[in-house]
C-alpha cells in the first residue's frame, strides 16, 4: 500500500464486497456503511494497517477502536462474555450496540487497536454491506467512524470522500446509513454500565439488564472527538509496571531500552532488553509496535525503561501522547 493512495468509490455490489475483502487483506483501508454511520475499516489483526488507519483519521491520540465481526461466534473468539453480555448480545446483535468486554488472552486483535488495554469493544453490525464484507473477509475489522478526527460521523459515501479522499484505498457506497447515529456502548466488566449513548435507546437496554450509574466524576457521553483522552470511564490508559524515562540519549545500568530509528543510544549494549520501534524511523511502523514492545520490555524485569526520543510529526504526536501517559506517576 502506498503512502498516498488514490481513493476509489464503488457501488456496493458482490464484486465490491470481494474487492473490499482483498483490500483489507492487503493492509488497505476500506470505508463501508453500517446501520449507524460509515466506518473506516482495517484488518484488526494487522498492526501496521491499524497504524495507517489512525494516520488517515489524523487522530492526535490512539483511542481504542471497535472490532466488528460477522456473528456472536466470532465475537466469542475475541472477548469473554459474562451472563449480562450474553443477554445483551442475544437481544441486540446484529445491531447498534457495542460491548466493552475483557479481552481474551488469545485475542488476535493488534494491541494498538485496543490501545494496550485489557478490554476490547466488539460489535456485530446489522447492515447487509457490512455483514457481507465481514463474512467475505473472515477476520475482525476495526472501524472507527469514517471521518477525519474532529469532524462529525459520516452518513453517506460522499461525506467519507470529502473527508478522506487520497488517504484511504476504497469507499463502498451503500447509500445513506439508516440510523445516522453511532452505536450505544455498554461495558460488561462487572455491573453493566452505559459508556456512550447511541442509536440503541437506554430503555431498550434496561429492559434486558440493569445499568449501574457511572462514577460521578466521570463523563457520561464519551466519544473520540469529545473525550480523546477518556475513552469510556472504565478504560484507564495502558500503564506499565516499570518506570519510563523519556527522551533518553543513553542507557543506565539495569535499564531496558525502547529505541527508535537507526542511531543507537549510548550504552545500548548495557540494556537488559532492547527493542526498536522502527529501525527505519518509520512512525507508522513505530505505532504498530508501541504497545507490544512496551509490554515485552515491562515483562523483562527492568525497573526502568529508557525511551529514545520520537519525533512529534505525524503519528509521532500520538506515540508521544501515549508514552507520556505511560510515564506519568500513578495514584
Ligand atoms: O456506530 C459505531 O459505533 C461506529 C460504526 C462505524 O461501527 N463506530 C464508531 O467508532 O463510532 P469510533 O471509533 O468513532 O468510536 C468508538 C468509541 C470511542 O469513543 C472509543 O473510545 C470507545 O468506543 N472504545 C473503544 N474501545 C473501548 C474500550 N476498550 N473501553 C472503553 N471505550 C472504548
Ligand atoms: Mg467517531
Amino acid at each position: 500500500m502506498t503512502a498516498q493512495p488514490s481513493t476509489e468509490l464503488i457501488e456496493a455490489t458482490g464484486t465490491a464486497v470481494e474487492r473490499a475483502a482483498r483490500t483489507l487483506g492487503a493492509g488497505g483501508l476500506v470505508a463501508f456503511p453500517t446501520e449507524t454511520v460509515y466506518g473506516l475499516g482495517a484488518d484488526a489483526t494487522n498492526g501496521a494497517a491499524v497504524a495507517r488507519l489512525y494516520d488517515a483519521k489524523g487522530r492526535p491520540s490512539f483511542n481504542p477502536l471497535i472490532a466488528h465481526v460477522a456473528d456472536l461466534d466470532a465475537a466469542h473468539r475475541l472477548a469473554r462474555f459474562d451472563p449480562a453480555a450474553e443477554r445483551l448480545a442475544a437481544a441486540f446483535w446484529p445491531g447498534p450496540l457495542t460491548l466493552v468486554l475483557p479481552r481474551r488472552a488469545d485475542c488476535p486483535v493488534a494491541e494498538l487497536a485496543t490501545a494496550g488495554l485489557e478490554t476490547i469493544a466488539v460489535r456485530v453490525p446489522d447492515h447487509p454491506v457490512a455483514r457481507a464484507i465481514l463474512l467475505a473477509f473472515g477476520r475482525p475489522v476495526v472501524a472507527p467512524s469514517a471521518n477525519r478526527s474532529g469532524h462529525v460521523s459520516p452518513t453517506t459515501a460522499q461525506h467519507v470522500l470529502a473527508d478522506l479522499r487520497g488517504r484511504i484505498e476504497l469507499i463502498v457506497d451503500g447509500g445513506a446509513t439508516p440510523m445516522g447515529l453511532e452505536s450505544t456502548i455498554v461495558a460488561c466488566l462487572g455491573e453493566p454500565m452505559l459508556l456512550r449513548p447511541g442509536a440503541l435507546p437506554r430503555a431498550d437496554i434496561e429492559a434486558t439488564v440493569a445499568l449501574a450509574e457511572p462514577p460521578p466524576a466521570a463523563p457520561t457521553s464519551v466519544d473520540d472527538e469529545e473525550a480523546l483522552l477518556a475513552p469510556g470511564q472504565l478504560a484507564s490508559h495502558y500503564a506499565p509496571r516499570a518506570r519510563l524515562r523519556l527522551d533518553a540519549e543513553r542507557v543506565n545500568a539495569g535499564e531496558a531500552l525502547l529505541a527508535f530509528g537507526p542511531a543507537s543510544a549510548e550504552g545500548a549494549e548495557r540494556a537488559v532488553l532492547a527493542l526498536n520501534l522502527s529501525r527505519d524511523g518509520d512512525l507508522i511502523e513505530a505505532a504498530a509496535n508501541l504497545f507490544s514492545h512496551l509490554r515485552a520490555l515491562d515483562g523483562c524485569g527492568a525497573a526502568t525503561i529508557a525511551v529514545m526520543p520520537v519525533p512529534h510529526e505525524g503519528l509521532g504526536e500520538a506515540i508521544n501522547d501515549r508514552l507520556q501517559r505511560a510515564a506519568a506517576p500513578r495514584a
